[in-house]
């Protein structure tokens, strides 16, 4: 199996390194704008295989998709990731021309491949490539919701002070500091609510801190945090490679589903073989229901900026 990282930045060469380090893949090629760039990280991570023991093998390119060829999954990093006050929204004018190049770019050497898009908005950017491509829903994968519930369960297992793999949890919505849904009704402590155990103020408090989790690390790093978002496209090509079909939130089109048609927004997804296949229908509460609905005008006034780049 074969997975191309496009963009060899933090996030794509985190990327690169889980899904060898698993030996989810058995090739991996970074490709990346930046001249030797792409062939630099590959050639260092590829030189951990022997210590660290895996056969995965690990190649770079610049801008040449034709070593991409015959890609099962393709993973779209590229695009500037956000500075401290940042907010993700405000890459949407750079990141779409990128993200609309590279989508058609890799569909002319890998037409049967899933995309899996990271680049943000990601929401916004996820709508552009099934749009700027054609491809069939299920096809086009943003993975937003995946690191986002990482972040849920982690906080939730620092309020709790209890093991983080014990932990279940989602978050839906958007992937943005304003649009992202935690869903504290439906998460557990090994399948006994995490309310049983926590009160109203630190469930309140590990929401907030989930919903800024990307932005706390941006301003702690002074750029985009890089190792829980690859970690979680290892999780999703893992699932999409060995055809687990994990329930995992993504950012999908939404045809209907909780009412809601002609966007990509986080929802939970049965992913497989076949990308996405199911979306999980998780009866929210009217709360909840409102909360997505407005998260949903956020993506799509979003998505309105994006007129002139689609037809
Ligand atoms: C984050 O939330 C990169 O959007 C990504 O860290």
């Amino acid at each position: 199996m074969k997975v191309t990282i496009v963009g060899a930045g933090n996030v794509g060469a985190s990327c690169a390194e889980y899904i060898a380090q698993k030996q989810i893949a058995s090739k991996v090629v970074l490709l990346d704008i930046k001249e030797g760039f792409a062939e630099g990280k590959a050639l260092d991570l590829f030189q951990t295989a022997t210590t660290l023991g895996f056969n995965t093998s690990i190649t770079g390119v610049t801008n040449d998709y034709s070593a991409t060829a015959g890609s099962n999954v393709v993973v779209i990093t590229s695009g500037v990731p956000r500075k401290p006050g940042m907010t993700r929204e405000e890459l949407i004018g750079i990141n779409a021309g990128i993200v609309k190049k590279v989508s058609e770019n890799i569909l002319k050497y890998s037409p049967d491949s899933m995309i899996v898009v990271v680049s943000n908005p990601m929401d916004t950017m996820t709508y552009l490539a099934l749009k700027a491509t054609g491809l069939p829903k299920n096809r086009i994968i943003g993975m937003g919701g995946a690191l986002d519930s990482s972040r849920f369960k982690t906080y939730l297992s620092l309020a709790l002070d209890k093991p983080v793999n014990d932990i279940q949890g989602m978050v839906i919505g958007g992937h943005g500091d304003t649009t992202m849904i935690p869903l504290p009704r439906l998460a557990s402590y090994n399948g006994a609510p995490v309310s049983q155990f926590l009160d109203k103020k630190n469930l309140d408090k590990v929401v907030s801190d989930t919903m800024v989790g990307g932005a706390t690390l941006t301003k702690l790093l002074g750029t985009s945090a890089w190792y829980a978002p690859g970690a979680s496209v290892s999780y999703l090509v893992d699932s999409i490679l060995n055809d687990y079909k994990r329930m995992i939130p993504c950012s999908v089109l939404l045809e209907g589903e909780y009412e809601l048609n002609d966007i990509c927004i986080g929802v939970p997804c049965i992913i497989g073989a076949n990308g996405v296949e199911n979306i999980v229908d998780l009866k929210l509460n009217d709360d909840e229901m409102n909360l997505l609905r407005n998260s949903a005008e956020k993506v799509k006034e979003m998505n309105f900026s994006l007129s002139d780049i689609i037809e």
